[in-house]
Order: structure tokens, then C-alpha cells, then sequence
């Protein structure tokens, strides 16, 4: 029998050791200033030393099984979204699988660069979909400042770890996990990519920040059109966190409000994987999404890949439409 799937709970984990951009200043040719103008980032957190990604996956996935009222024994399937696994093999999926106490189940690391996670969903939803899995367990993961180089201020600002999870399973009310947009160009992909040897992100930035707005916009548009749903129908929006310029003009091209879009980057700079799952678990925690709310998420990263898609927030009907000031789309300058 087939199942609606939705997004069951959340749950995320930040390593403890907090990287200012005053810290930069101290080791690098920045400033405080230029990072916050050019990038909207304030700080970061690095795994430090023998701290592990597993751990923090864990830690992160533990969250979301409570929030979603599960036990282990309840999940039937693992994805680890990553490009930053502790080990070359194995994967991230069977050690952090093992850690939050879950015996029997498939276990999967996928690599999507920062649309990892969307990726995630969108097979989770596939296996509840066709009755293949029961819930699946999502972590998008990344210990991003491990392929960091630190001595090259281009890039040494702007990454960050972090680890959220989420719990998808089958939902009774609202759309539930509704539908994605996927692209790629694989000619783009010598502006931002990381060697096998050399193992440090390299990127050109200003030429990635203007296919990022493009293509982040126009995969946001042509869902929205396919699920035939306004831009105002969104309640929250998050946005790959690589930049605030670049959330901004995403979000004032598609007509959202800036209230309801996240701003995550400024505590957790870029982590990939993580950084949707990242935002939503921050979004619940200060009560800015709910049971019923619509999620719209989009991401672009290394390949170039790009993906957006649209869920429902957990088993809740949707509030009374319309949306107070819904019909009013306005933009600030
Ligand atoms: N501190 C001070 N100055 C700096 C720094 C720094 N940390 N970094 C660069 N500069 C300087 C440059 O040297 C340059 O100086 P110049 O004019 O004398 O040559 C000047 O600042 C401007 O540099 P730009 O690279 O043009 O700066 P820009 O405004 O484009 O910002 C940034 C750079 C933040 C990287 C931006 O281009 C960006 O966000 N790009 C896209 C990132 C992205 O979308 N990534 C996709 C996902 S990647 C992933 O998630 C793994």
C-alpha cells in the first residue's frame, strides 16, 4: 500500500568549537567588515582534533528521532548526505547508524555537493512512496574545514561543519513531501570542486555566485509552476547557505519576503550538506515553522548541481488560506 511521505521531526549539531570572524582577522588579510558585507557569515564551527562527523551525525539524528517520537528500531532506512565522510570508506551512513542505536536497516552515504540533502528527501520519499521503507532516517553532514585551506582567504572564510537530521515517514494531513526540481551542468565543473589528492575546495567565486542566483531562482520557479503554488503559498524558504547576497537575491527574485527566509548562514557560514536541515531546525526552534507550514528549500553546488523542492512541515494540516498578507508580494530594496 502506498504512504503519503512527510517530514516526521528534526534534530541538529554544531561542534562546540566557535570560530569568530575576529579569529580571521587574527590569522588572515580580512576583516570583520569585508566578511559580514560580502558574505553575511559572523561565525563558524570546526570539528576539532579526534572529534569525528559520525558523532555529530549522531548527535544530530538522535534529535530528530525524539523530535519525531520514534525509537531506533522504527527506521528502516539511513542516508548520510555528505562529501566530507570521517573515512574514504566506509561511509558515514553505517557508523552513524550503529551510534544512534539502530540494528537492522538499509545504510547509504550519497554524494550531491550541497544539494545532498535534497537528494536525500527526495529518495526517502521514494522508498515510503512505493512501500520499500517505513521511515527513513536523512543526515546531511559535513566537516567542510577539512578540505578547507586555511591560508587562502577566498575560501577559508567561508566554510563551515555541521550536521541536521531529519525523520521522514508517512503524514495523514497537508501535502507531505510534495515534489522536486533536479539540474546539473557538468561543463561548470572546473569553478568549484575539490581534487582527490590535493583535498581543499577550490571555487571561482563570482562566476559560482551568478549561476547559484540563476539557477537556484529558475528550479524554484519551474516547481513552484509544476506544483501550481505562489511564491506567497510559502511559508518559510531555505535557501542553500553559501552567501546572504546570494539568499537575498534568490529570495527578491522569486517575490519572497525577507521575514520569511533564512538567514542561517550568519551562524554556521557555508556546511553543504547540512545547511538546509540546518536552517529548518533552526526555523522550528524559534517558532517561525509549525506543523502545516509549507518548506520550500533550494540548493547549488559543486558539479554544478542545483535542486529545489517543497514539503509540508510534519502531520499537520495546512493554516486557513489565504495566509494573512499573502496576496501582497513585496520586496524590500
Ligand atoms: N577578506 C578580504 N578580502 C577578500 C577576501 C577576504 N576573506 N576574499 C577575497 N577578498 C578580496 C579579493 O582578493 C578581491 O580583491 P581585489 O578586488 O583587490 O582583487 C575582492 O575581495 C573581491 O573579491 P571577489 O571574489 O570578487 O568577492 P565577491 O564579492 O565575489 O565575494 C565570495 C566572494 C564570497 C566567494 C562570493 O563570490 C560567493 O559567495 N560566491 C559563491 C559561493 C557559492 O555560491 N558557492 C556555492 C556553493 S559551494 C559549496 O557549498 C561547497
Amino acid at each position: 500500500m502506498s504512504s503519503r511521505p512527510g517530514i516526521l521531526g528534526i534534530g541538529d549539531a554544531l561542534p562546540p568549537f566557535v570560530v569568530t570572524n575576529a579569529d580571521l582577522e587574527g590569522r588572515l588579510d580580512t576583516s570583520d567588515e569585508w566578511i559580514v558585507r560580502r558574505t553575511g557569515m559572523r561565525e563558524r564551527h570546526w570539528l576539532q582534533g579526534s572529534e569525528t562527523l559520525a558523532d555529530l551525525a549522531a548527535s544530530a539524528a538522535s534529535a530528530a528521532l525524539a523530535d519525531a517520537g520514534l525509537a531506533a528500531s522504527e527506521i528502516d532506512y539511513v542516508i548520510a548526505a555528505t562529501i566530507t565522510p570521517d573515512q574514504l570508506t566506509p561511509g558515514l551512513a553505517p557508523a552513524l547508524a550503529a551510534k544512534v542505536g539502530i540494528e537492522r536497516a538499509g545504510v547509504v552515504d550519497l554524494n550531491a555537493a550541497c544539494t545532498g540533502f535534497l537528494y536525500s528527501l527526495q529518495q526517502a520519499a521514494a522508498l515510503i512512496e512505493t512501500g520499500q521503507a517505513r521511515n527513513v532516517l536523512i543526515v546531511g553532514a559535513e566537516a567542510l574545514s577539512r578540505i578547507t585551506d586555511h591560508e587562502d582567504r577566498a575560501t577559508a572564510v567561508l566554510f563551515g561543519d555541521g550536521a541536521g537530521a531529519v525523520v521522514v515517514g508517512p503524514v495523514s494531513q497537508g501535502l507531505g513531501i510534495a515534489g522536486f526540481e533536479f539540474g546539473f551542468d557538468a561543463q561548470l565543473a572546473p569553478l568549484l570542486y575539490a581534487e582527490r589528492d590535493e583535498r581543499k575546495l577550490r571555487m571561482a567565486g563570482q562566476e559560482t555566485y551568478r549561476h547559484a542566483v540563476a539557477r537556484m531562482t529558475e528550479a524554484a520557479r519551474d516547481l513552484l509552476a509544476r506544483l501550481e503554488l505562489d511564491a506567497s503559498e510559502i511559508d518559510y524558504f531555505v535557501p542553500h547557505q553559501a552567501n546572504a547576497r546570494i539568499v537575498t537575491a534568490v529570495a527578491d527574485a522569486l517575490g519572497v519576503q525577507h521575514e520569511r527566509v533564512s538567514y542561517n548562514v550568519e551562524w554556521t557560514a557555508n556546511t553543504s550538506a547540512a545547511s538546509i536541515p540546518l536552517g529548518l531546525a533552526r526555523a522550528q526552534r524559534d517558532g517561525l515553522i509549525g506543523p502545516g507550514s509549507l518548506v520550500g528549500m533550494v540548493a547549488f553546488g559543486a558539479g554544478f548541481v542545483w535542486a529545489a523542492g517543497v514539503s509540508s512541515w510534519k502531520d499537520g494540516a495546512r493554516p486557513a488560506q489565504p495566509r494573512a498578507g499573502a496576496e501582497t508580494v513585496e520586496t524590500r530594496s
